[in-house]
């Protein structure tokens, strides 16, 4: 029985940033400082269910002091990007995916669930109210779709009011250093996610128990901090904010099995098909960081990369650790990262077919 979804009324931002403005920050894009004119905004309480969209001027929230998201976390977000095409077309990169990854994130933050369709929409509209706002070239618009707890109640319980908002921010490479290889800082202080905690979910709270980690990676000279597991302090999990590859010898790649524990990467679900239409093989296995050791010793391990929607396929050259550290392969981004980089990004900005029917056009 499908219910009504609400609309979304689009209220132009009167004060759009001038294009002169635009066109000059566009000159030097990092990542996640620039936010596009609108915002998307959706409200949802017990009573109505989800309410009152609009497409507004992107702008600061009045919520109560005793918002339930202040106290207690009750946040989850997605991360995507739109595309400009080399035609001029806008796209987007399997936005169901998104969608169905933050129903999951909200039924393990005991939140309501958004209709996929109404999240897409949501997208959709914003893209369109910002297109301008969208990067040719190597840029993109990374979208931000995020729902809070905004009920003003100190109890301990699932919240009955919700704020479900995009932002969008055009960005160019995740890394300061751009392609360069990145270093890696594993943590042997700090884990990310214990067996039946949110690490598969995406909730700000898993972000935030991270930061004192990727502090510790940012004074040893590093990018990003790697993660391993908290029962044994063993096996290798992922970075911060991205999932990890390993690319072997004998052309076998291997990647951290989706557990609970880690976040189930749409970049890594991609990568891991493209690979795989290829003949290539990937083990989803647990793979140990004495192991990871001892294979870049012995140039068992060739390679090793980073992959997310922001940072998209970054190599990785060193690692470090309280004990010491080591170089991976030459140290540079290799062969196989790069092949398959390109081989995303192709298909991602509908530069090669799209044989999973991936892209979707706005
Ligand atoms: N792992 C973590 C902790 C992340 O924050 C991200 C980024 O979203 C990823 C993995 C990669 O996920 P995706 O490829 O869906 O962006
Ligand atoms: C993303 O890749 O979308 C993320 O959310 C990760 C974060 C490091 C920006």
């Amino acid at each position: 029985s499908a219910a009504a979804l609400p609309e979304f009324t689009i209220k132009p931002n009167a004060n759009p940033m001038p294009e002169a403005d635009r066109l000059k920050a566009f000159e030097s894009l990092g990542f996640g400082t620039l936010f596009s004119d609108h915002m998307a905004v959706l409200h949802w309480n017990v009573v109505k269910g989800w309410h009152d969209g609009e497409i507004t001027a992107r702008g600061p929230f009045a919520i109560d002091p005793a918002s339930a998201v202040l106290h207690y976390a009750q946040e989850i977000f997605e991360g995507m990007k739109a595309y400009r095409t080399a035609e001029g077309k806008v796209v987007l990169f399997r936005p169901q995916e998104n969608a169905r990854r933050f129903n999951e994130s909200a039924r393990r933050m005991a939140m309501p669930e958004i209709p996929e369709e109404l999240f897409i929409e949501a997208i959709d509209k914003l893209v369109g109210a910002d297109a301008k706002w969208i990067p040719e070239g190597e840029g993109s618009l990374y979208l931000r779709p995020f729902m809070f707890a905004s009920e003003a109640f100190l109890g301990v319980r699932p919240a009955r009011d919700y704020i479900f908002c995009v932002i969008a921010s055009p960005v160019g490479p995740y890394f300061k250093g751009g392609a360069k290889a990145v270093k890696i800082w594993v943590s042997e202080n700090y884990t990310r996610a214990a067996p039946g905690g949110t690490g598969a979910a995406k909730c700000g709270g898993n972000y935030a128990a991270s930061l004192i980690a990727q502090s510790e990676a940012v004074e040893h000279g590093c990018d990003q901090v790697a993660f391993l597991d908290a029962a044994e302090h063993k096996w290798v999990e992922e970075l911060g904010g991205m999932n990890v590859f390993f690319v072997m010898d004998d052309g076998s790649l291997v990647t951290p099995p989706l557990g609970g524990t880690i976040l189930p990467g749409i970049t890594r679900n991609s990568l891991i098909s493209l690979l795989k239409d290829q003949g290539v093989a990937v083990h989803e296995r647990p793979y140990s960081f004495d192991e990871w050791q001892a294979d870049a010793k012995s140039g068992k391990l060739k390679e090793a990369f980073a992959c997310g929607t922001a940072a998209v396929v970054a190599g990785i050259g060193e690692v470090k650790f309280s004990g010491g550290g080591f170089t991976i392969g030459t140290g540079e981004t290799g062969e196989t990262t790069t092949k398959i980089r390109e081989q995303l990004v192709n298909i991602q900005r509908g530069k090669s077919n799209d044989p999973h029917g991936w892209v979707r056009h706005i």
